[in-house]
């Protein structure tokens, strides 16, 4: 499956997230290739900082920021269980270029009552692919939930009836992650029994089992 974490807005968690589920699934023996499709790179510089620190290789990176990014996802598909893309920023080729490639587009949001959690603009590229793709999935996942009461208040807005769903794995606001992204290491390694990665094996499942149902429906 290619999973693709998108969202024009900057810093809501697209690399944090890719890098840790590329590394869930890592550790439960699957095969996995994360594609960076930012010019910048982060998730490479993450994997070169793990080389640097002699970290056992977990999944390999390869930067792909260009738009025929659709077409060279799905060889590289072929090899693995899960190929994981950190999105592109505001460019509107790229975006298009790994929506027409990923099978479920995670969409990683702050809850903030007083923002809008995704551009229009995304909103009309997830709707453009679709019109192409009609099984594209789509999920937002509140990442940094900073309190409860938040969630809550938005829950009882009716978070079920966003467009796209609200996945039910949440991830909290937690320094763990900010430990890891400059370390090269992943929270299920510098706090194994911690919540970060409590977090981050239950979003892990909610996906596969998205998948799973997926692939039931055909
Ligand atoms: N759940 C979290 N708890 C604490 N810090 C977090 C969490 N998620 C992300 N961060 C931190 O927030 C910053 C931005 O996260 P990240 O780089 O993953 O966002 P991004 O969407 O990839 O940003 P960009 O648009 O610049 O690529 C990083 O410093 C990261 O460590
Ligand atoms: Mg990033």
């Amino acid at each position: 499956m290619i999973v693709a974490l998108l969202n024009q807005k900057g810093g809501v968690g697209k690399t944090t997230l890719a890098l840790h589920l590329a590394g869930e699934w890592a550790r439960q023996g699957q095969r996995v290739t994360l594609i960076d499709a930012d010019p910048q790179g982060s998730a490479l510089d993450w994997s070169q900082q793990r080389e640097h620190e002699r970290l056992a290789r977990l999944f390999g990176v390869i930067g792909l920021a260009r738009d025929t990014l659709h077409r060279e996802a799905p060889e590289l598909a072929r090899t693995a269980n899960h190929v994981v893309i950190d999105g592109p920023p505001r460019v509107a080729g790229l975006m298009r270029s790994a929506l027409m490639a990923a099978d479920l587009v995670l969409i990683p949001v702050q809850p903030s009552p007083l923002d809008g959690w995704a551009s229009a603009e995304m909103l009309a590229l997830l709707k453009e692919a679709r019109i192409y793709r009609p099984n594209l999935a789509a999920r937002f996942v509140l990442n940094r939930c900073a309190a409860r009461t938040i969630i809550a208040r938005e829950t009882a807005n009716g978070l079920a009836d966003h467009d796209p769903p609200v996945l039910g794995a949440t991830i909290g606001q937690r320094i763990v992650f900010a430990a890891a992204a400059q370390s090269g290491q992943l929270v299920q390694e510098l706090d194994p029994d911690g919540p970060a990665a409590r977090e981050i094996a239950r979003l892990a499942e909610d996906i596969t089992s998205l998948a799973a149902g997926r692939d039931r429906h055909g």
